[in-house]
Formats: C-alpha cells, structure tokens, sequence
C-alpha cells in the first residue's frame, strides 16, 4: 500500500555492495577522500540517502527546524532524536549514523552527557553521537568515548548556544575568536572525537583547524579546507521554506517540483482524470454496471450515498 511496505519494495536488507562505514574507518579519511555527511530525520529519506552513497547520515537536532518548524534547535528532546534516529537507522545499510544530542541532553554533567548518549545508541541504534561545544565538554566526551560510544564534536556557530550569541552568525571573524576555535578542537580531539563539524566560520580559520587536528573535519559553511562537508537535505534538496544561508547549495529543486506535482493532482482529481483505469483494481464483477468515466467534479457538489 505504502512505498515502504513489502509490496512497495519492502524494508528487507537488498544485497548492497557497499560495507558499514564506521567511526575508525572515517577517522582514517583525515586528509583523503572527502566526507560526505547529510541530515536525515526519516527512513524514507534516510533509504535514498544511503542507496546513493553518503557516508554518513547525522539526525541533527536542525530537525527542531525543518521537521517540526521550531525557530532554533533548543525544544528539541533527546526522545525525539532518540524516535528519529531509529527510523534512519532501519534505513541506513552502509551510512554511518549519527544522532545529536540535543540542548540540555548533555550540558549538565559528563554523567548525564554518558546516560543520554548511551540511549542514543541503545534505543536510537545510532553508530556515535555529535554533541557541541569545545573545551567545555572534553571531560564529557572522554567519559563517552571511554564507555565505547564513538563522538563527533561540533564547534565555531553553535546553534544551541542561540540566545548567548545572539542569532545565527558566523564565528571566528576576529583572531581572538578563531584562536579559540582551534583550541576547542584541539580539546575535543584529545577526549577522543573522531571528526569534528566546523560550522559557519571563516575558510582560512577553517584551514587551521583542519590542520591542528588529526581527525577529519567536516565543514558546514566553513570552506573548502575541511575532511569533509556536511548539509541539511531539506536545503540540498530545495525544500526549506524562509531564508537559505549561502553556503546550503541547491542541487535539485525538489519543493518546487513537489508543489507543481501537487498542483497537477488536485487539476488531476478535480478534472476527473485520476484516478485512471491503470489506477483502479479489477471489478468485482458484482456490480451490475460497468464503471463509466467519471465526470468533471469541478464545482459540483456530490450527491449523498
Ligand atoms: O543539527 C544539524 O543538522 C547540524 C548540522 C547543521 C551540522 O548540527
């Protein structure tokens, strides 16, 4: 019935030539063939995301946004990255998969920061946990990573830190600024994250940091000096509504095509065109007369059965 379920080409393991992309195996990309990391909140985006050969799928907290029409991350719950990243997880053969960790999930103590990622990968079935910040969540992420849960750090624009920075702006703009950068990502490389996001900083601070670090770094506005690049599908794709930041490049405009597909079915079912023999199953026969086209329903109200 639905494009997921068994007839519609089912959720069963197709063979897939590509193995399990892992946190060692992208620790080792540092320097080599770049990353590629997207969104995904769902598994029917998260299935053609992992069929076309992404290497990692990030449940970012953006989904506050783009899912749930938020203004900033901060609402968003550690149970709904938990019940999203599920979903992507079932969907994900290859990708590695990555649930962040939300506002307040992590921040309070390297305990709580442990208990909620460990559900992460326990209910979520994520492969590792992002969580933001610098040299003030190394202890955090060492006690993680200690407990055998790979980590992606995430420094320069922090979008949980949204009312302290006063709105989403670049970071790093001044030396004081970028020098701090690349001490964060020196401290979390040293608790043990594998890859770190750089967001919304300059291409030549981000150079820096690229090469004070020996884990990848992936770049979300931050150049073309990074291990990798990482977007938002709902930008890739062209299906964000409001203001697009510069750095999220459209590769196909899906909204507009979306909308004009949406269009054409409500002409479609008002015209009486659709749905179409094609479309209809076989007769029962019990009827006693041959079902006739139907007729143009625009405007006219419909008898009561
Ligand atoms: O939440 C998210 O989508 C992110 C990316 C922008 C890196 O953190």
């Amino acid at each position: 019935m639905y494009g997921n379920s068994p007839q519609g080409g089912g959720t069963d393991r197709p063979a897939h030539p590509r193995k399990r992309v892992t946190a060692p195996l992208l620790r080792e990309r540092k320097g080599g063939e770049a990353i590629t990391m997207v969104t995904a909140y769902d598994f029917t985006m998260a299935r053609l995301l992992d069929e076309s050969g992404v290497d990692m799928l990030l449940v970012g907290d953006s989904l506050g946004m783009v899912v749930q029409g938020h203004e900033t991350t901060i609402p968003v719950t550690l149970d709904e990255v938990s019940y999203h990243t599920r979903a992507v997880a079932r969907a994900a053969h290859s990708a590695h998969v990555v649930a962040d960790m939300p506002f307040m999930s992590f921040q309070v103590s390297a305990n709580q920061a442990l208990e909620n990622a460990g559900k992460l990968v326990k209910e979520g079935m994520a492969h590792s946990v992002k969580l933001e910040g610098g040299v003030e969540v190394a202890e955090h992420i060492q006690r993680i990573t200690r407990a055998g849960i790979p980590v992606v750090g995430h420094v320069g624009l922090t979008p949980q830190s949204f009312h302290a920075l006063g709105g989403f702006k670049v970071q790093g703009k001044n030396d004081e600024s970028a020098r701090r950068i690349v001490e964060d990502a020196r401290a979390l490389e040293q608790a043990g994250a594998f890859a770190i996001v750089l967001e919304a900083i300059p291409p030549d601070v981000a150079a820096q940091v690229t090469r004070a670090v020996s884990v990848p770094t992936i770049g979300i506005g931050a150049g073309t000096e990074c291990d990798g690049q990482v977007l938002v599908c709902y930008d890739m794709f062209g299906m964000s509504l409001g203001h697009r930041p510069k750095f999220a490049k459209v590769f196909a405009e899906l909204g507009s095509a979306m909308q004009s597909a949406t269009r054409d079915y409500i002409a479609s079912v008002r015209a009486g065109t659709f749905p179409a023999a094609e479309n209809c199953y076989a007769p029962s026969g019990a009827s006693a007369h041959p079902s006739a086209p139907r007729a143009k329903r625009s405007g006219r109200k419909l008898a009561a059965v």
